[in-house]
């Protein structure tokens, strides 16, 4: 089955322009269909107009309403026939109805090894900062299924990067996240390639 792909990021998306560039260039199968994004102003939104996919902002600003947010992040999954939706820094907690919807069918990338450093909270350098004052040798990069548990769902694959000791927390996400490129689209190959039966 083809994997149609839809992008829900909320700042640079550069996890997205990785997977975007692998369907580019045939390291993977799987088409990008949509980009949604919370922020207006993402280079999410900028990389999604540059590539000609086709985009969304979708936020509390354009639907006050969550249930009516919900819906709407819905319907433009659906409107482009998306069967694997792919969280690339969203800072926002899915609707209830879109988790049920695509369920089982939405990956989230996590810079730690969960479930450590992962909840409510845990987010963006706040995860590399915690890592580094409890003095890990090993952080890493989570793949996980969402669920209505944040940072809960199963884990279908994970990479370990070291710490050095003379890290800070700008350094460690900087190894963090070129690891994190690197595992989105090998995880998205081996769905592809049925290794990983979602
Ligand atoms: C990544 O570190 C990802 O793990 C986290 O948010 C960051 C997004 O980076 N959830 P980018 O927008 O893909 O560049």
């Amino acid at each position: 089955m083809e994997l149609r792909l839809g992008f829900l990021a909320s700042h640079n998306g550069s996890n997205m322009q990785a997977i975007i560039d692998a369907c580019r260039n045939k390291t993977l199968k799987s088409k990008p269909c949509v980009v949604i994004s919370n922020n207006s102003k993402s280079g999410a939104i900028d990389r999604a107009k540059k590539e000609n996919i086709p985009f969304y902002h979708l936020s509390s600003s354009t639907h006050p309403s969550e249930e009516e947010l919900d819906k709407a992040i819905i319907d433009s999954l659906k409107l482009h026939n998306v069967n694997l939706v792919i969280l690339a820094g969203y800072m926002k907690k899915l609707g209830t109805r879109t988790i049920k919807e695509f369920n089982n069918r939405i990956l989230n990338i996590h810079p730690a090894l969960l479930p450590k450093y992962g909840g409510e909270g845990m987010y963006g350098i706040l995860v590399h900062e915690a890592v580094i004052k409890a003095k890990e040798k090993k952080s890493g990069v989570t793949i996980h299924i969402v669920n209505s548990e944040y940072d809960r769902g199963p884990i279908i694959n994970q990479t370990e990067v070291p710490v050095y000791e003379n890290d800070t927390a700008e350094t460690l996400a900087q190894r963090v996240l070129k690891a994190e490129h690197k595992i989105y689209v090998e995880t998205i190959k081996m769905i592809e390639e049925g290794k990983i039966r979602l």
